[in-house]
């Protein structure tokens, strides 16, 4: 065959198996619908969890001491690594399904704790079991539906636990307004129960991840069904194909039950996977140490003087936010993790510029106002909601509920680091408290420039030059050695039958 010939051939073999695959691509059936919507709630209530404490601090058992308030507020971030740990072994133990429950029933007893509160001491610790649960779902919601979204929504369910997040958010700061009263505080906790309540009724209904059947049993006829179901597939040989998806890309290898400190050890011995682990390490640390906390914690006090009604500044940071997610929904599929984290963390470093020179009078204050929502609007189309994705499409079913676990751990730590030293930064530095900000953010562009694999370079060969040429398709794997693995495998069979 001449060189030309085995051109034209070779992209119609891998014509035949994208045209096959073509069934895989947008399909949102009914029951991932509702398992998204039930799963998204949890993360719904961390940022309402994240919110709900800015306001009422005057109103919750008045006459506590600041050092009781801010241990209150504090206890969420403490909680978080914990739950992170747990979330991190009992997705692996229980199964994603099992494991959302446990994280149900436990913001359940947090969210009755701290409704029916009789002094701040329960609510501290009602503020560490929510904590405890928020951590807990900030690992197993994205990994949950990580593994159940087909492979071209998975990037926009990734920022749909941010939207559900950031929105939470929002919810807690206008329910503030009617609520944030000596009256009506428990209101304000009872959304909590409320949320919890309705997620457990709804819990029986939800489908087990396919992904984490076949790497317990790759013949797992359950897998099988829920694959159908989920996929809204009628034919059992496009099952077959979506099975082989999971099991030729490696993604269900058994799952034996080592422990996280051998998982950790086996991935760090392997070139490949250290790189991806630090990437992640590095994202969720860089993430929480880019002061995006400090805004949420303490943008009230920050506004204070530059608006007359803080708590404005406050909603609006929180409505912005909850556009910009939006935006970042609709960006996640189409524009490489890579490229995203290069403009976001370049955006919050000028913005943080901007901020500094406004406080020093060079802009007038009204421009850190601006500032702050442009900040976090760089914030969240790309760090905000990747280093929470970009894990679960990183690693194969064996390890990532231990990456996972491990990053999130970090996350959480630095986010409580974040909460606790950000008003002291703020009382020694004054203007210039965003200047170590800006510094992190830095080190972030240059190291995402570097070192981040771009996830979408690792899709190998000749086919992922032709999924570019598709661009719908090269969109689907890009970010996903596992299914590029698999499709090598499709693409070498077909040409072989050549
Ligand atoms: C991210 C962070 C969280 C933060 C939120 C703000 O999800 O993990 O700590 O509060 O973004 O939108």
């Amino acid at each position: 065959l001449s060189d030309a010939e085995k051109d034209s051939r070779r992209s119609q073999a891998s014509l035949i198996i994208l045209d096959e695959l073509e069934f895989d691509a947008n399909v949102v059936t009914t029951p991932l619908v509702f398992a998204i919507i039930v799963a998204a709630a949890s993360q719904f209530l961390v940022g309402y969890n994240t919110g709900v404490m800015n306001a009422p601090e005057k109103v919750v058992f008045p006459g506590h001491s600041t050092g009781a308030w801010s241990l209150a507020v504090a206890a969420f971030a403490v909680g978080g690594p914990f739950g992170a740990f747990v979330g991190g072994k009992m997705a692996d133990k229980r199964g994603r399904r099992g494991a959302l429950l446990i994280d149900t029933w436990t913001f359940l007893a947090g969210g009755i704790l701290q409704t029916f509160a009789w002094d701040m001491y329960t609510i501290i610790i009602a503020r560490f079991v929510i904590g405890f649960a928020s951590g807990y779902s900030s690992v197993l919601v994205p990994v949950y539906l990580g593994e159940l979204a087909p492979p071209t929504l998975r990037g926009m369910l990734g920022t749909l636990t941010q939207f559900a997040l950031v929105t939470g958010i929002l919810v807690a700061d206008l329910l503030a307004f009617p609520f944030a009263t000596e009256r009506g505080w428990r209101v304000l906790f009872a959304v909590t129960v409320v949320v919890a309540g309705v997620q457990l009724i709804c819990a029986p209904f939800l489908l087990e991840s396919p992904r984490w059947l076949l790497g317990r049993d790759p013949n797992s006829l359950k897998a099988r069904y829920i694959i159908k179901k989920l996929r809204g597939l009628r034919h059992d040989h496009e099952v077959e194909t979506e099975v082989g998806l999971f099991v030729m890309g490696g993604a269900a290898q058994r799952q034996e039950d080592a422990s996280t400190t051998v998982v950790l050890r086996e991935m760090w011995n392997h070139s490949r996977l250290r790189v991806l682990l630090l990437s992640s390490l590095m994202l969720q640390a860089a993430q929480q140490l880019s002061g995006i906390n400090a805004v949420f914690y303490y943008s009230t006090a920050f506004f204070d003087g530059v608006i007359d009604n803080p708590l404005l500044g406050t909603t609006i940071v929180g409505a912005v936010n909850v556009l910009a997610t939006y935006a970042a929904l609709l960006l996640m599929d189409r524009v490489g993790r890579k490229t995203l984290i290069l403009w976001s963390s370049g955006g919050m470093l000028l913005a943080c510029v901007v901020i500094v020179l406004s406080l020093l009078d060079y802009f007038g204050h009204i421009m850190a106002l601006v500032a702050v929502n442009v900040y976090v609007c760089f914030f969240e189309i790309g760090l905000g909601p990747i280093p929470w994705l970009i894990v679960a499409e990183m690693f194969e079913a064996k390890y990532v509920a231990v990456a996972m676990s491990v990053s999130s751990q970090l996350n959480w730590a630095c986010n409580f680091i974040i909460g606790l030293i950000f008003p002291y930064m703020n009382n020694y530095l004054g203007p210039y408290s965003f200047v170590p900000f800006a510094v992190v953010l830095l080190i972030t562009f240059i190291f995402t420039w570097t070192v981040l694999p771009e996830t979408q370079g690792t899709t190998p060969g000749e086919l992922a030059a032709e999924m570019t040429r598709r661009n719908s398709m090269s969109v689907v794997y890009e970010a996903n050695t596992d299914n590029a693995g698999a499709i090598d495998l499709e693409w070498r069979k077909a040409m072989e039958q050549l």
